[in-house]
């Protein structure tokens, strides 16, 4: 008679669950989404990860059997026995078991940041003024968690009669494993096997564990002394630009260095016509005027109108490429002069401007960048073979200061900006996903094309985006929406 398995070795295989609730407007019902999301996940890893690792428990209990009894121990069957648990083993070690572990603990991970997220949306909540900052983007997790879940869920099922089998192998192994325990004078079987099972919740504790964020190092302010750029945040605020949908292409941002009075001026330019003319630039004097779309000031380009999403606003004064032309302009936001000058061989009108495989965005031949070491501009020239070229400019006569050749050939990326001398450029991997690839030190010369810095967009397309050495944030200008985000740096 062969007694029946004990309790800790049946394994329980649902992993179903009606978890595909649709992303709710409220945030308590993000929360109670978590929370289901969260539960399920828990069946999912307690079925997978038991069918692994039950394996091993047979296979090390059996082995060392092997070297301690004595005495009438049967040898034979627990050579047998050894046999079948090893083909179970392997049985289990193939891959397609392991993929839904590892799409699990991503799952987790993601789970995590979201929750983090929801809690940071939750404290920054007052009811009006913040209520689409951040909400757009915790939807799309959402939808991208449902989206992966059911993946899992649909493998772990089809594994389910694989398991299933294994499963009866492994309960006639832990039954022939009780027959034999009766012979185990010294009781090493045993406690092998208490040993184990403590070993396997500490291991499943520890996965659970596993998740360890990126811990933030808080640049020192207003000095290139921090270290390479290491990753870039979820956007930390996001709206559709105060002009509406059919306004593609624009650009926005803070002044890095305001005039006294004006520290907190929210700036906005956008492409009226055609993706390719601007003529004015609209200031809001404080963020949550910016937000709610209150009072501004309106200031129009009378004789040199902006061409193009690449102008930024450096020391009270707007930068541009001027329409039609291969000039920069800087519009003087307190006299309202312009002054225009040649950009020498500069590529201009869509000759050399960021593409993405499929399309390029139009007008960006001439891209201004702020960092902390003054005002660049980002273009590329013929005799660069349109690759792209950065020059530091004079803020007051515009003209170049130092210039560097890269072999980053400008139509290859979506956009650049600058941090500290260095080039970052971007390109598009997906419609969420935007890549930094590539990097080039102004100060030692370094160049390099495999970076992978990975950040997640609102929509797909990146019209315009520009460091700001004051706040340390990335402005980015997104298929009508305006979004900011964080960066974070080495050590
Ligand atoms: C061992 O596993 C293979 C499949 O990997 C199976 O065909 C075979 O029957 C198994 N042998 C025993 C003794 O269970
Ligand atoms: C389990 O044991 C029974 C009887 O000992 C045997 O008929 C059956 O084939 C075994 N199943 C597996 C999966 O090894
Ligand atoms: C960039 O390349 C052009 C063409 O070869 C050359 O004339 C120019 O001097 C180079 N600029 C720098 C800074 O090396
Ligand atoms: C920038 O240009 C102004 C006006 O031409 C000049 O006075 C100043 O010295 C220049 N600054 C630098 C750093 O070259």
């Amino acid at each position: 008679m062969i007694p029946p398995p004990p309790m800790e070795l049946i394994q329980r295989r649902t992993s179903r669950s009606d978890s595909a609730a649709p992303a709710g407007h409220k945030v308590m019902a993000l929360l109670s989404l978590v929370r289901i999301f969260g539960f399920s996940l828990f069946q999912s890893l307690a079925s997978a990860d038991g069918g692994v690792l039950g394996e091993a428990r047979v296979a090390k209990r059996c082995y060392c059997d092997l070297q301690l009894s004595d005495g009438p121990f049967p040898h034979l069957q627990l050579e047998q026995l050894y046999r079948v648990s090893e083909n179970c083993s392997q049985r289990l070690n193939v891959p397609r078991f392991k993929e839904p572990v590892d799409e699990i603990v991503q799952l987790e991970q993601k789970l995590k940041s979201l929750a983090e997220r929801i809690n940071e949306f939750e404290e920054e909540y007052d009811g009006e003024l913040y209520s689409i900052i951040s909400f757009r983007i915790i939807e799309i997790e959402i939808a991208e968690l449902t989206d992966m879940l059911n993946q899992v869920q649909e493998k772990c099922s089809r594994n389910q009669d694989d398991i299933t089998d294994v499963d009866m192998q492994a309960q006639n192994i832990t039954s022939k494993v009780n027959e034999l325990e009766k012979y185990d004078r010294l009781k090493i079987v045993r406690e092998h096997r208490r040993n184990n099972i403590l070993k396997r919740s500490l291991s499943s504790c520890k996965s659970a564990l596993f998740v360890t964020p990126t811990p933030y190092v808080t640049p020192q302010s207003g000095s290139c002394s921090f270290g390479r750029l290491k990753a870039v945040s979820y956007p930390k605020s996001s709206m559709l630009n105060h002009f509406g949908t059919s306004y593609s292409y624009g650009s926005w941002g803070k002044d890095p260095l305001p005039a006294p009075g004006k520290e907190d001026l929210y700036w906005l330019v956008i492409m009226f016509s055609s993706n390719r003319f601007g003529s004015k630039i609209r200031v809001y004097n404080s963020y949550s005027k910016f937000l709610i779309k209150g009072t501004f000031v309106d200031m129009t380009f009378k004789t040199y109108n902006v061409q193009g999403s690449g102008g930024t606003m450096y020391g009270d004064a707007y930068y541009y490429n001027c329409y039609n032309l291969g000039k920069l302009c800087r519009f003087d936001m307190t006299t309202h002069e312009v002054i225009h000058v040649t950009l020498p061989f500069a590529g201009f009108n869509d000759k050399f401007p960021y593409c993405t495989l499929s399309a390029c965005y139009l007008y960006t031949d001439m891209d201004l960048a702020t960092d902390e070491n003054g005002l660049w501009v980002l273009y590329a020239t013929e005799f660069n073979f349109g690759n792209l070229v950065v020059s530091r400019l004079n803020e007051t006569d515009l003209s170049v200061l130092e210039s560097w050749n890269t072999t980053l050939y400008k139509r290859s990326a979506t956009n650049a900006f600058l941090v500290c001398g260095v080039v970052y450029a971007t390109r598009y991997l997906s419609p969420e996903i935007e890549e930094i690839f590539y990097m080039f030190d102004t100060t030692s010369g370094v160049e390099r094309n495999d970076l992978s810095i990975q950040f997640r967009k609102i929509l797909p397309g990146i019209q315009y985006m520009n460091y700001n050495p004051r706040d340390r944030k990335l402005y980015v200008y997104s298929d009508a929406y305006i979004v900011s985000y964080s960066l974070i740096f080495f050590e």
